[in-house]
């Protein structure tokens, strides 16, 4: 067994809170992993969450995302804290299933915000601390499989995840100068979080889930949880730029 051993690095992470983050969260803990947590809810209303999953020594931060203002203040605060962290989660994002014709300009704004804009927001804020630090760094987003094949209903999701691949290409290839490596890891279908409220509650939407899996199985979210850990880990140190697919092979091309 090759052990894998994180005691050394801490991570800050962004949509902490959410269905996937709490196994990503709890796999990286285990391997000995600091874990600084920030999501959009304020403070109070978190520490039973906290308690709940047993993470009440983990800092927390409340940041949104789409706020650039919070967002720099926030990161620059946490590396005054922990001048040493090495690992930054741009996790936070979702969407709800909507006809691009028949949303509001300012669900159009607000998804593009949440899944893309503020990555980037996220991304020039821990950038600025590494490079004015001097000290290498590693940038992991969180994109989806559906950044690769469209689907109706998530027209403004879909892009803008496919907008966040390019990123991390391109980020990657910006930032090499500092030491700073960009990767994203892109799931399936996950049996937690935002596709999971929707599986339970839209016949239709589990329908077509089922139809397109070709393995018959959602994502685990303890799949998803152990490719962070090997993109964590020293095992994925000559990655960059990459976006790893975990997705059970739902993102397949298929005729028919
Ligand atoms: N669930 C899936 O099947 C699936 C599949 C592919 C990709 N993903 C991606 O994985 C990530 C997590 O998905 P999930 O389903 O676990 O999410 P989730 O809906 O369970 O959690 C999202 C979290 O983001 C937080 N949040 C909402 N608005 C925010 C803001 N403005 N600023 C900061 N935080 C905010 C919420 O409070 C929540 O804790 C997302 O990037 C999503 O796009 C999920």
């Amino acid at each position: 067994m090759i052990p894998i051993d994180l005691t050394d690095k801490k991570i800050l992470m962004t949509g902490a809170l959410g269905g996937i983050a709490e196994y990503v969260i709890n796999v990286l803990k285990k391997a000995g992993a600091k874990m600084i947590l920030t999501d959009l809810k304020p403070e109070e209303e978190v520490v039973p969450v906290l308690k709940s999953r047993g993470w009440s020594d983990l800092p927390y931060f409340p940041m949104d995302v789409t706020d650039s203002h919070i967002v720099q203040k926030t990161v620059d605060h946490v590396f005054d804290k922990w001048p040493d962290l090495q690992i930054a989660l741009g996790h936070a994002g979702g969407t709800h299933i909507n006809n691009f014709l028949d949303a509001s300009a300012n669900e159009f704004d607000d998804l593009v915000k949440f899944n893309f804009t503020g990555q980037g927001y996220f991304a020039r804020a821990v950038g600025r601390q590494w490079r004015d630090r001097n000290t290498p760094g590693h940038l992991i987003f969180t994109s989806s499989y559906v950044s690769r094949i469209p689907m109706a209903g998530i027209s403004t999701y879909t892009a803008s995840k496919a907008a966040l691949e390019m990123l991390t290409k391109n980020l990657a290839l910006e930032f090499a100068e500092y030491k700073i490596r960009v990767n994203a890891i892109s799931p399936g279908n996950v049996k937690v979080g935002k596709s999971k409220e929707i599986y339970d509650s839209d016949p239709v939407y589990r329908a077509w889930v089922d139809r397109v899996s070709p393995l018959g199985e959602r994502n685990s979210p303890e799949a998803i949880a152990n490719a962070f850990l090997y993109l964590c880990s020293p095992l994925a140190d000559e990655l960059d730029g990459h976006t790893l697919l975990v997705d059970n092979g739902v993102g397949l091309p298929k005729l028919g």
